[in-house]
């Protein structure tokens, strides 16, 4: 089987694995990180080498399992990857590669940066974040948020910039709010893109949100109530 038929095959694996997902991480999440991704590898290798095979096939399989689904572990995931590619012709160093790429993507909280080692697991962290931004963030979470009757706002209870890994992992803590997550999380994206390509993506979708958070605390408080 050739690289073209294994992303083929990843791509209806993936979709029929995140068909029942009401959480944000449903297949088209995965489409729209495949799809940045290749955008950021294509417009990058101008620049520098990127082994573009790794790029799609680890955006493709990034969320199978997600860690928030599996009780914060990681490792869920990163082993349904790679058991399904070991089932086709692919280089173990490539598996490897796609495991720790998947291990070391995630936002943990603003203190608890992590980055992958690789080059192709940067753009495709790039790539995962630009879809936690924007107008897709804030649709995707309150998707989240009313999937797991989390709070859609509440003016006593104020985002937290020192969450710990612990604390930002349990998403059901009594003060989680929505709106404090997107402060939490997609407006610090912008600043933490590894690729130039991504951040200037990023910096777009970032004033976007800023405009949207602007209004919403504006109309929350009536401010533009003639
Ligand atoms: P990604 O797959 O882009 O890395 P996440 O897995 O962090 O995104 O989150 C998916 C969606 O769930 C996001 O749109 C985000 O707003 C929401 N979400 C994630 N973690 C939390 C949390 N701790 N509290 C509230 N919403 C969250
Ligand atoms: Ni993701």
């Amino acid at each position: 089987m050739d690289k073209k038929e294994i992303i083929e095959k990843t791509k209806e694996f993936v979709k029929e694995k995140l068909s029942s997902d009401f959480s944000g991480h449903d297949w088209w999440h995965s489409y729209r990180v495949w799809r940045n991704a290749v955008f950021v590898a294509k417009e990058e290798s101008k620049m520098q080498k990127v082994d573009l095979f790794i790029v799609e096939l680890a955006a493709l399989l990034h969320d199978v399992d997600d860690w928030k689904l599996h009780n914060g572990d990681l490792n869920v995931g990163a082993n349904t990857a790679k058991t399904f590619l070991s089932k086709f012709d692919v280089d173990e160093k490539v598996l490897n590669e796609i495991e720790q790429i998947i291990l070391t993507m995630e936002f943990m909280g603003k203190n608890q940066e992590i980055k992958p080692d690789s080059f192709e697991g940067k753009i495709v962290q790039d790539a995962d974040r630009l879809d936690a931004m924007g107008a897709i963030e804030f649709a995707r979470g309150f998707m989240f948020a009313g999937n797991k009757h989390l709070k859609m706002y509440d003016p006593d209870i104020k985002p937290n910039p020192n969450l710990t890994k612990e604390e930002f992992k349990n998403y059901m803590r009594p003060n989680n709010t929505q709106i404090n997550h997107f402060q939490e999380k997609a407006m610090y994206l912008k600043n933490l893109m590894n690729t130039t390509t991504a951040r200037k993506i990023a910096e777009k979708r970032h004033k976007f949100m800023e405009q949207f958070l602007d209004e919403f605390f504006i109309e929350w408080d009536g401010l533009d109530l003639a």
